[in-house]
Order: C-alpha cells, then sequence, then structure tokens
C-alpha cells in the first residue's frame, strides 16, 4: 500500500464516520435518518452499514478537509470533490444520504448517494444515485456492495443472491438473508464473476420484477453461463416490483419464502420470458419461440433435466419427442 493509498483510506473512513454521525446525531440528519426509517430501516442496519447524510453544502467537507490539513493531491484523488475551474474545490456529494462502498475487507473505498428530495431541494436534474468516480482506491467494476459482510455466510449457507439495488441487498438483510450482493448499477463483470466463484458455485439472481430487471435477469444468466461454471436459478419479483418493494408490501417471512421457493431454473425462467413478447396462438410466434428454446436446451448440461423439458415441450406443442430430438441435435451442431 503506497502513502498515498494509505491516506486515501484514512480520508474514507474520516469521511464515512462523519456523515453516518451528521445521519444520526444531528438535526441536519433528521429528515435523512426519517426518509430510511419511513423505508423499513431500523437503526442497527444503519449502524452495521455505516449509512450517513452528506448536508445540502458544497464547501462542508472541503473545510473539514482544511481543518485536518489534507493534502490538496490526496482531495483531488479521493474523488470526493469536484475541481472548479480556478482549481478550487467542490464537495461531489451533497444532500444524499451516503452508502458505504467497501473492499472486501471491509475498507471503505468509495460511496453511493442516493438524493434526498425534501421541502427545499427538488432534486431536479439530479441523478437519483451518484457513485464515487474511479479512483486509485475505488473501481466500479471490481465492487460488489456487502462483499465483505456476506462472504462469510456465502461461504456457509453455499450460495448468494444477487440483487439490482443494493436497497433490496440491505431490505433482505433485514429480513435475515445475509447472502445478498449487488453489482453497482452496472451489470456483471468478468472480475465480479471471479469473486463470487471463490466464495460458491451456487447463485440466485432476485433482480427487480419490472421489465428491465427481467431483461437484466436475462443478460445476466447468458454471461454466467458462458463465463462461469457456477450453478444458476432466478427468481421474478411478482407485481413488477423490487425485492425492496415486496418485502415493504408482503413481509420478511414471504420474502423469504419467495426467494426460497420461487426459484426457476434458467431454462424456466427463460420460457416464461420469452412467451411475455409472443402470442403462442399464432403459428409463426410458436415457431420461433421453439426455435429459441431448442437453442436454450443445447445449454443445459444434464440429461435428466433435459429430458424432462423434452417431455414438457412435446405435450405442451404437440411435436414428437423425436422432432424435438432431432431439432436439438441440429442446433447443437450449428453452436459448435
Ligand atoms: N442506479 C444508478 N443510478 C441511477 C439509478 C440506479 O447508479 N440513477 C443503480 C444503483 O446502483 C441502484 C441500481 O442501479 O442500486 C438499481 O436501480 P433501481 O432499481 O432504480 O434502484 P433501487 O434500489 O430500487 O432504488 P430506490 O429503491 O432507492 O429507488
Ligand atoms: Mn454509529
Ligand atoms: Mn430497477
Ligand atoms: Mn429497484
Ligand atoms: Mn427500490
Amino acid at each position: 500500500v503506497s502513502s498515498q493509498q494509505r491516506q486515501l483510506l484514512a480520508l474514507h473512513e474520516r469521511v464515512r464516520d462523519l456523515y453516518h454521525h451528521i445521519l444520526m446525531n444531528t438535526k441536519v440528519g433528521e429528515e435523512a435518518l426519517n426518509y430510511l426509517h419511513e423505508r423499513g430501516l431500523n437503526d442497527e442496519l444503519i449502524e452495521e452499514f455505516n449509512i450517513g447524510f452528506a448536508p445540502n453544502e458544497r464547501g462542508f467537507l472541503v473545510q473539514v478537509c482544511q481543518q485536518d490539513k489534507i493534502e490538496t493531491a490526496v482531495m483531488e484523488n479521493s474523488g470526493l470533490f469536484v475541481q472548479r475551474e480556478d482549481g478550487s474545490f467542490n464537495d461531489r456529494f451533497y444532500q444524499r444520504v451516503m452508502f458505504p462502498l467497501n473492499d472486501p475487507r471491509g475498507r471503505t473505498v468509495g460511496f453511493s448517494g442516493r438524493l434526498l428530495v425534501s421541502k427545499d431541494f427538488s432534486g431536479e436534474n439530479q441523478p437519483k444515485y451518484l457513485n464515487s468516480p474511479e479512483t486509485e482506491l475505488f473501481n466500479k467494476r471490481q465492487v460488489l456492495f456487502n462483499f465483505d459482510k456476506a462472504r462469510n455466510e456465502i461461504r456457509k449457507q453455499g450460495e448468494a443472491i444477487l440483487f439490482e439495488g443494493f436497497m433490496d441487498v440491505l431490505a433482505a438483510w433485514q429480513a435475515g438473508i445475509k447472502i445478498g450482493l449487488a453489482s453497482m448499477g452496472t451489470s456483471l463483470t468478468e472480475q465480479q464473476i471471479r469473486a463470487i466463484e471463490r466464495l460458491t458455485s451456487h447463485v440466485i439472481l432476485a433482480y427487480d420484477g419490472d421489465s428491465a430487471g427481467l431483461t437484466a435477469t436475462e443478460r445476466a444468466l447468458r454471461l454466467l453461463t458462458d463465463h462461469s461454471r457456477l450453478q444458476l436459478s432466478a427468481v421474478t419479483i411478482p407485481e413488477k416490483l423490487d425485492p425492496d418493494e415486496y418485502l415493504r408490501k408482503y413481509g420478511a417471512e414471504e420474502l423469504r419464502n419467495l426467494l426460497q421457493h420461487g426459484r426457476q431454473t434458467p431454462f424456466v425462467f427463460k420460457m416464461n420470458y420469452l412467451e411475455k413478447g409472443l402470442n403462442l396462438e399464432n403459428e409463426n410466434d410458436r415457431l420461433i419461440y421453439l426455435n429459441e428454446l431448442v437453442d436454450e436446451l443445447v445449454k443445459v448440461q444434464s440429461p435428466m433435466e433435459q429430458d424432462l423439458y423434452l417431455g414438457q415441450l412435446s405435450e405442451r406443442f404437440d411435436i414428437t419427442r423425436e422432432g424435438l430430438k432431432q431439432q436439438l441435435k441440429q442446433a447443437r451442431r450449428s453452436q459448435r
């Protein structure tokens, strides 16, 4: 670790604790704390994750750094400031609920800030979430939210759950599900997949139930199938909800139940996914559907599982097993 890195780590820790203190103990943080409580997050969780609040004042951290005699170069490389034309600094994060992003050892290396809309701040033209930019410490292609806290439990339980948003990870945590991870608003990267593979061989995808979430699930399944040997399943959250909303609407027990018993194999997920965009009463759509599914069937490794789906398709669409098997052979050849 270089001296610069050490200073950056120290600054992140200091800033994290300061934002946390503002949230928990000051008038300025009151509205943000109420917001978190209204979202169903309790103090125990807020403490555990060191959630904080960045006040609506763009010189706040700048002043702290001046008092602490932080070197200009360190401020510049921390990602916590934006520099004006004249070289002076502004806080990057203001009027945001601050979620520390940690490395696998639990050291804070960046932040994600969620906009807090309030009576004096409409947040117009501001993104809902703002992340630290890439720095010497923070690489968003590498960070998985909650990896540091979940790793032991993932090893123990033999599985990890991937959520779309880190608010879902927090909601699940509060429902007693402590094996949740999330990437920071990007699709999974090779590095993140490798990190997960070192902990477990089974991943459950539980992205949002809206159409963006379903599309992301389809993409993630493909990515993980092509780039890992992980055993995969996917859960579709009903009513287009995300896991956090589902928890709020139906309670912890129901969320746990869904994540346990609502698991679909990648093939079954794909079956349901494809069906949404097609009219299976129509011959043309039906053939598109079957062709796609046969391509998907090629990827099913287990002969027993393959046979199960062959039987189901054969019965449902009144096609002989023999015909489907021929098609499967063809597909296998053309995919090679
Ligand atoms: N995201 C982002 N920038 C945005 C919106 C989303 O970086 N403007 C990322 C965040 O990492 C977020 C993830 O994409 O965790 C999922 O987005 P979304 O489903 O919108 O987030 P939620 O967790 O549902 O956020 P909230 O419940 O606070 O609205
Ligand atoms: Mn505390
Ligand atoms: Mn979403
Ligand atoms: Mn969401
Ligand atoms: Mn949400």
